[in-house]
Formats: C-alpha cells, sequence, structure tokens
C-alpha cells in the first residue's frame, strides 16, 4: 500500500516541475523515456510556458519579447540612470543584514535575500524592482504572474586549491527541462576576470535536434555518473552546445549598470573567473508549474509569501543541519555586507 501511495506521487509529479532522474523512478523510467516521456514533458512545458507568456505580452516592447523568444535572452546595457545607478550601488554597499553564503567547489555565493522587510530598509533597490517596465518584462520572460524571488548576489572566486573540485556551475549545463527565468542587474563590470554569464544563443527553444538530444539524454540520466545530470539539469558537452544553438556560446562581459534576463533552460554556465574576484549584482529567479494553462494573477499577497516560505525552508535546513553537527548548503555567515570594501564609494567609482 506505501509503495503504491509513492508510485501516485511520482506520478503525480510529471505534471508538476519535478525533474530528478535519480530521485523519481517515474521521470527515470527508461521503458517511459523510451515512449517519449522526458521528451512529451519538454515540448509541453515549453509551449505552455510560451502561452502564458502570450497573455502576459502586453506592454512589453516587441525588440524584447523577440530577442527572448528567439535567442533566449534580453540584454540592456546602460539601464538606470547614472545618478540612480550610484545611489543604488552606494545603499546596497551600505546595508547591513542577514548574508547567506553556499560553497560550490573553488566558488562561493554571496546572497541577502530581499524581503518587504529589507526592502523598506533599502529603498533604492525596491524602487528599481517596482518599476512597472521591469515588472511587465520581468512577468512575461518568466510566463508567470508572479514576479521573480529577488536578491543581492556576490559571487566570489577562491583560488583552487589541491582537492578543491572546480565550480560546477562554470560546466555548461541547462538547469531543467523547462523554461526558467534568471536575472541579473550588474552592480559592477563583468569582464573574463570575474566570471561572465556564458549562454548557448538560440538554445532555448525545443526544436527538433534539442529534443532529440533531451531524448537520448533521458534515456542515460537515472544511472549517468554526474550528480547534476541524474537530477535532471544535463551537463552539456562543447560539440552538443556549438550544435544546439544558433551560434556558439557567448561569454557577456558587460558594463555595471547592464540588465541581464537568460532562459537557464537554455545551455549556460557561470564563466571562467580569476582567484580573488568578485561578481555584485541584484539578482533574482522565476519557476512554475510549467504545465499551467493560466499565468495566475500576480497579487501582492502571493509575491510576499514566497519570501516567507524560502526563509522557513532556510530555517528548517539550518536546524537540520544543526543536528547532523553540519552547516546547511544555504548558511548563514557573519558578515553583514555583501562587501568588505572599505570606501563605498570607490566601488561607485571602479563601476562607472
Ligand atoms: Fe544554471
Amino acid at each position: 500500500m506505501k509503495a503504491l501511495a509513492r508510485y501516485l506521487v511520482w506520478g503525480g509529479e510529471v505534471f508538476t516541475g519535478a525533474k530528478s532522474f535519480k530521485a523519481n523512478p517515474v521521470l527515470g523510467s527508461h521503458r517511459l523515456n523510451r515512449y517519449g516521456l522526458h521528451a512529451a514533458r519538454v515540448w509541453c512545458g515549453y509551449w505552455m510556458t510560451r502561452l502564458r507568456m502570450a497573455m502576459l505580452a502586453p506592454g512589453v516592447p516587441k525588440a524584447d519579447r523577440k530577442q527572448f523568444v528567439d535567442k533566449g535572452f534580453v540584454l540592456k546595457e546602460n539601464y538606470l540612470s547614472e545618478a540612480q545607478f550610484t545611489s543604488l550601488v552606494d545603499a546596497i554597499a551600505r546595508f547591513e543584514g542577514e548574508i547567506r553564503e553556499c560553497c560550490q567547489g573553488d566558488a562561493r555565493t554571496h546572497r541577502i535575500l530581499l524581503t518587504p522587510e529589507v526592502l523598506s530598509a533599502v529603498p533604492e533597490v525596491r524602487e528599481v524592482l517596482e518599476y512597472p517596465t521591469l515588472k511587465r518584462l520581468f512577468r512575461y520572460c518568466s510566463g508567470h504572474a508572479r514576479l521573480p524571488i529577488c536578491h543581492i548576489e556576490n559571487v566570489l572566486n577562491d583560488p583552487v586549491e589541491p582537492g578543491v573540485r572546480r565550480d560546477p556551475q562554470k560546466n555548461l549545463h541547462i538547469d531543467t527541462f523547462q523554461p526558467t527565468m534568471k536575472f541579473w542587474l550588474y552592480l559592477e563590470e563583468v569582464s573574463a576576470k570575474n566570471g561572465p554569464f556564458v549562454f548557448v544563443p538560440g538554445s532555448n527553444r525545443p526544436d527538433r535536434d534539442r529534443l532529440k538530444w533531451e531524448y537520448e539524454m533521458s534515456l542515460q540520466a537515472s544511472r549517468h555518473a554526474d550528480h547534476y545530470t541524474a537530477s535532471g539539469s544535463f551537463r552539456v558537452g562543447p560539440k552538443d552546445a556549438a550544435r544546439l544553438g544558433s551560434e556558439g556560446p557567448r561569454a557577456f562581459c558587460v558594463k555595471a549598470n547592464t540588465l541581464l534576463i537568460a532562459n537557464t533552460f537554455g545551455i549556460h554556465a557561470r564563466g571562467d573567473a580569476e582567484p580573488g574576484s568578485s561578481r555584485l549584482a541584484l539578482w533574482g529567479m522565476s519557476r512554475t508549474n510549467p504545465f499551467l494553462p493560466l499565468p495566475g494573477f500576480g497579487f501582492g499577497y502571493f509575491n510576499r509569501l514566497q519570501y516567507r516560505v524560502l526563509t522557513r525552508m532556510r530555517h528548517r535546513d539550518d536546524k537540520k543541519a544543526a543536528a547532523r553537527g553540519t552547516q546547511s548548503s544555504w548558511h548563514r555567515i557573519e558578515q553583514t555586507r555583501i562587501i568588505d570594501t572599505p570606501s563605498t564609494v570607490d566601488l561607485v567609482k571602479e563601476t562607472r
């Protein structure tokens, strides 16, 4: 009876964003995937998302929509006015709050969750995230009326010590089988030194070649040696990356004050970086059940609720990890300012 209940849950997950081939034997079933289960989820998830995007298109410039659908990203340089950008960076540099850290190989990611309480303490950030044009663009690109969950993020690149593996985000990959929106408003210049976002333009579309690749990957994923591939975030070799887009991987070396929104169903990676470098940005992501036919209502209540839910999850993970005598994967650190720069003015100057 227990086994039946478990299979009912696993079967139900087929109609959600669940992606792990090894955790869910229905999703990982060689037989079902041979009949095309995974490829069908990819295809349906994409086109249902496109349907919701079409409903959210009014008010979004045609050029932005075309670039996002055709290439998988929207790029806007000099996004804020100079005065607004300067005051935003200055406010972020001065803000003191809870910072959580995630260590992956030679990279450490620091994030401050932009809860409604934090936003009231840093109105400069709230003002940016409240722009109606930006909210419309976010909603269109995520295919859902709920806004992305946002953070201040600083990615720090450590020296590669013996025994420390390479940051797994630096390998080309897709996040999941469904369209997923991530954005960065870069608060400092991004160059080959501090790990630019790398993306394969055009790899966001489930065309014939991509579906064939997804199908082949699904037949081996549940037993794949790579943990991330087995969990549904397929790693992509350079040959596949070159043929699955309209051009090869492109590194987004951009000026400070550039907004980048990408669909991370497309092939991407965190670019290589020099040890000791870092990259500061406003960052956020949005992912929903890909099979929903409607984009939701976008009530403020649900936007606020997602921050409460994430905060609770982090606290629960902290408790579980403490019981094991370890740290949670997103653990709290003592540092309270996102950058350790003595003078915020210096940072603001460097970003210009
Ligand atoms: Fe990713």
